[in-house]
C-alpha cells in the first residue's frame, strides 16, 4: 500500500477520535442520572427487569446497555443478565456519578457554545446559564462545592509548599484573599503556631471551613470572613494571599481585587500572588487548554509578569521579588508602592 492513503487513513482516524463519540458520553450520562449503577451492583438484571421496573421502553434500554458493554462499563450473560464492570461501578459512588451529570448538564453546554466567544459579550458561561460562573456557584451549591473539592489537592500541596519555603518569621496574620474552601490556609498556618488567619471568600464552601480549620488542628487561630473581595479586604495585616483568583477577571476586575488588598494593607504589609505566570508570546502548550476555559466560563486569562506588571502598577502595588516554586507556577512578593513625594 502506498504512504498516501496510509497517512490519509492516519488523519481520519485523528479527525474521529477528536470529533468523539457522543453517544457513548450520553449512554454513561445516562447511566450515571438514572442511577441504574448501583441497583446493577446490588442485583445484576435482564434489560427488561429494569426496564419493567422503571416504566422504560425496553428497545431503548437494551441498545444503551449494549452500547455500554461494548465499551467495558457492563458485561452480559448468555441469559442477558447485565453486571457492572469495576469501570461501571465507579458510577456507584455518589460523588463520582454527580460530577459526571454536572460535567454534562452545566459545563458540556459552554462548551458547545464555545463559537459564540467570538463575538463580543459576557462569558459564554453566562450566555448560556444566565449567571455569572461564581454567582451560579452560590446558587448551586453542590456545583459550587464540587469545584472547591476539584481545588483541594493542589491547594494542600501549594500550601504545604508555601509554608516550608517563606519566610514566616516575622508574620502573626495572614489574610487568604478568595481562599475558598481553606485547605491553602490551613497548611500554611499548621507549622506556624504563632499566625493567625483569615479566610476571605463569598463561595459556598466558606461554611465548611470551620470544620475543616478543626481538624487540621488549626481552629482556634482562624477566623472565616464571609465578603466580596470587590467590596473591601481586611485591613491591617501583615501579610495577603491571592492564590488562583486574578485569572478568574478580566484587568478591570482584576485590578478592583487588587486595589482592595493594596487599601487593606499597611506600608510593611506584603501581598504574595501565586499562579501560573506565561511567557509573553503566550500561554505554553500545557496552560493552553485552562486559558480557553478561562475565557469561555469566566472571562478570565492566565497573564505574563509583564502584565501582572501592569496590573499591579494600576492597583497601587509593586513587585518586590518573584519566585519559581513550582514548574510553571510563580509567587509574585509585592508590597504597596510608596506615595510621590508632594
Ligand atoms: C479559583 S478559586 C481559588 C480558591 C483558592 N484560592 C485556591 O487556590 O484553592 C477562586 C475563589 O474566589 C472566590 N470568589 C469569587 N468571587 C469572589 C468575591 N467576589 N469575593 C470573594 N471571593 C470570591 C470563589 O468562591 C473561589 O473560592
Amino acid at each position: 500500500m502506498s504512504e498516501a492513503p496510509e497517512k490519509s487513513k492516519e488523519l481520519f482516524e485523528r479527525l474521529w477520535r477528536g470529533v468523539g463519540d457522543p453517544l457513548l458520553t450520553a449512554s454513561i450520562y445516562f447511566l450515571a442520572r438514572s442511577e441504574l449503577a448501583p441497583r446493577l451492583l446490588a442485583q445484576p438484571s435482564t434489560a427488561d427487569e429494569l426496564a419493567q421496573s422503571k416504566g422504560w421502553d425496553p428497545r431503548f434500554l437494551r441498545g444503551v446497555l449494549h452500547l455500554l458493554t461494548a465499551h467495558g462499563f457492563l458485561t452480559e450473560s448468555t441469559e442477558g443478565l447485565f453486571r457492572l464492570t469495576e469501570l461501571g461501578a465507579l458510577l456507584t459512588d455518589e460523588a463520582v456519578a454527580e460530577t459526571v451529570v454536572d460535567r454534562f448538564e452545566i459545563d458540556f453546554p459552554v462548551y458547545w457554545a464555545l463559537a459564540q466567544a467570538a463575538r463580543p459579550g459576557p462569558p459564554v458561561f453566562e450566555r448560556v446559564h444566565g449567571k455569572r460562573f461564581y454567582e451560579f456557584l452560590r446558587a448551586e451549591r453542590r456545583y459550587g462545592l464540587r469545584f472547591q473539592s476539584e481545588l483541594a489537592a493542589e491547594a494542600t500541596r501549594s500550601g504545604g509548599s508555601l509554608a516550608t519555603s517563606y519566610d514566616f518569621s516575622a508574620v502573626r496574620s495572614v489574610v487568604d484573599v478568595g481562599g475558598g474552601s481553606g485547605r491553602f490556609l490551613a497548611e500554611v498556618l499548621r507549622p506556624h503556631p504563632r499566625i493567625h488567619g483569615w479566610l476571605l471568600d463569598s463561595g459556598p464552601a466558606l461554611t465548611d471551613a470551620p470544620a475543616l480549620m478543626a481538624t487540621a488542628g488549626v481552629g482556634d487561630r482562624f477566623t472565616a470572613v464571609q465578603g466580596s473581595f470587590f467590596e473591601e479586604v481586611p485591613p491591617g495585616h501583615d501579610l495577603y494571599l491571592l492564590k488562583w483568583v486574578l485569572p478568574d477577571w478580566n484587568d478591570e476586575d482584576a485590578s478592583r481585587i487588587l486595589t482592595n488588598c493594596a487599601r487593606a494593607m499597611r506600608p510593611d504589609s506584603r501581598l504574595l500572588i501565586l499562579d501560573p505566570v506565561v511567557p509573553s508570546a503566550g500561554p505554553p502548550p500545557e496552560w493552553q487548554r485552562l486559558d480557553l476555559l478561562f475565557l469561555l466560563f469566566v472571562e478570565g486569562r492566565l497573564r505574563s509578569l509583564t502584565e501582572m506588571g501592569s496590573l499591579l502598577a494600576r492597583s497601587g502595588l509593586e513587585l518586590e521579588s518573584e519566585h519559581a516554586p513550582d514548574p510553571g507556577f510563580r509567587l509574585l512578593s509585592c508590597r504597596k508602592r510608596p506615595k510621590a513625594p508632594g
